[in-house]
């Protein structure tokens, strides 16, 4: 709150803020560094097949605690929605999420896996060429890392007479009626199949010790590679969509739909925790989007008539974190649910170019800002970095430096070497 309304006074970041918002899922990350916000929880040794006690105290309630099993298996999957009818605008991000995700098994210890799973209606070429496998689940612990493609069919694509007649439902559990609601109800929300994955597609996730539910304009750093949530707490990155406003909103909201709210706020778009925690977030996610576009929006905030106008107290197209912050808030409390706030770890910035800053708070995840200072994403896109030769960044300690690597590589590879890379990736195992 207090560095929401340092921007809001500032009229720079306020036009900023304004730039940021005309794509809706965004992440107006004010980072606040400190080291407090987690706890690096000390191995557990298993002894005599019991786990060791280990002594934590309670005083912060919500500490995004993560640790390094090394010695165990461990296996992640990373889960995106790709829209491959725009694959013109994404393949780039999936193109540098994918470089870093390789990238980050050099720091992965050799028992861990981390597969990136990819949601979409077609296996294009670029999928293909990639080496990504379709509607193939992981089977075992030791098969090497892969990217899976796994067919979804789009919630606004459904045909809600025959719902139920689409191919390849294999790995896909539709829940009919909660689709023809998302369909008829949030016609004009464009982001929901990226929560609906999550809800409906378990069966082609629920291998995992854990998932990191994302969108696709992000990195994964080398300290993705050996950090997990500790026990089974679920860890949240931060948003930047809270007012004192929305706030009281969303707590009388609550006590409208009969469920309960724990007061956290500025819950960021990106989820690390157990496929089931994820699935159950997800789902209540979705009720209450569809309860908040029902009851709480009017048909012109729907149709973006009002554009940012509300923002930030009120606006249609965070409609996605505002759902989760209301699932989040209830399930806490209702279900008990652990929750870390990973205000330092998920959902950072690409264009912090502080040296040392990387190293001191370990971020596991980098976000794409709507920022034109680099790393910017709208820059790479256009072609503005194409002069610049990733070799320069090569000792560039700082999580800007790693974003332009990653992705000015990404650029310049092709599918075939980033597919050989991912085949060597886990015999340079460095752990
Ligand atoms: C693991 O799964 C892969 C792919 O399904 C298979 O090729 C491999 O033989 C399996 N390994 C074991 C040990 O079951
Ligand atoms: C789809 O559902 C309808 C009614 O719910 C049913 O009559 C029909 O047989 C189903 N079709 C398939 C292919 O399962
Ligand atoms: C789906 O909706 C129909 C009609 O409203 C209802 O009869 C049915 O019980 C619902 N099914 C489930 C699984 O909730
Ligand atoms: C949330 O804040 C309100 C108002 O400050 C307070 O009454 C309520 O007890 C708080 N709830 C929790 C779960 O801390
Ligand atoms: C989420 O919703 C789906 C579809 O309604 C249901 O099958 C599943 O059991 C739910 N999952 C959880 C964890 O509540
Ligand atoms: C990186 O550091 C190495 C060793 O200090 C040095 O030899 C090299 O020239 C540096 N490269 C760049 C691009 O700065
Ligand atoms: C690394 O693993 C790949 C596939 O798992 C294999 O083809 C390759 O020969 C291995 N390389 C080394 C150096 O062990």
């Amino acid at each position: 709150m207090r560095t929401l309304s340092f921007i809001t006074k500032n009229p720079i970041c306020r036009i900023l803020l304004i730039i940021i918002i005309i794509q809706p899922l965004i992440l107006i990350e004010i980072a606040v560094f400190r080291l407090s916000h987690t706890q690096i929880v000390p191995c557990i040794q298993v002894v005599h097949g019991k786990t060791e006690q280990i002594n934590i105290n309670n005083k912060n309630e919500y500490l995004a605690r993560v640790y390094q099993p090394l010695s165990s298996s461990i296996l992640r999957g990373i889960i995106i929605f790709y829209p491959h009818d725009q694959e013109i605008s994404f393949l780039p991000e999936l193109l540098w999420l994918y470089r870093s995700w390789i990238e980050m098994m050099k720091t992965e210890p050799s028992l861990w896996r981390t597969d990136l799973v990819i949601y979409t209606g077609v296996f294009t070429l670029n999928l293909q060429q990639l080496g990504c496998i379709y509607n193939r689940i992981r089977t075992n612990k030791s098969e090497s890392p892969q990217c899976r493609v796994f067919y979804y069919q789009r919630v606004h694509l459904r045909d809600i007479q025959n719902i139920n007649n689409t191919d390849n439902q294999l790995y896909q559990q539709i829940d009919i009626n909660r689709s023809i609601l998302l369909k008829t109800r949030l016609k004009t929300y464009e982001y929901v199949d990226s929560i609906n994955i999550v809800a409906e597609c378990y069966p082609s996730f629920a291998m995992y010790d854990y998932i990191v539910r994302t969108d696709i304009d992000v990195f994964l750093t080398p300290y993705f590679g050996h950090f997990v949530p500790y026990n089974d707490i679920l860890l949240v990155g931060r948003g930047g969509y809270a007012t004192k406003f929305n706030t009281g909103r969303f707590r009388r909201i609550a006590r409208d739909m009969n469920w309960l709210y724990g007061n956290i706020t500025n819950i960021g778009s990106t989820w690390y925790g157990s496929p089931r925690v994820a699935q159950r977030i997800a789902n209540f996610t979705l009720e209450a989007m569809l309860y908040l576009s029902i009851n709480e929006f009017t048909q012109p905030e729907r149709e973006r008539k009002l554009g940012i106008l509300l923002w930030p107290d009120w606006h249609y197209g965070v409609l996605l974190l505002y759902g989760s912050e209301l699932a989040i808030n209830h399930l806490i409390l209702a279900e008990n649910i652990k929750l870390g706030l990973a205000n330092t770890l998920l959902d950072q910035f690409t264009t912090t170019n502080n040296p040392y800053d990387f190293e001191k708070n370990k971020p596991l995840h980098l976000h794409c800002w709507h920022t034109y200072k680099q790393f910017s994403k709208f820059l790479f896109k256009r072609g503005k970095y194409n002069d610049i030769h990733p070799r320069k960044f090569i000792n560039d300690t700082s999580a800007s430096g790693f974003a332009m690597r990653m992705a000015l590589e990404s650029r310049l590879m092709s599918s075939t070497d980033l597919k050989e890379q991912l085949m060597n990736a886990k015999n340079s195992s460095i752990l």
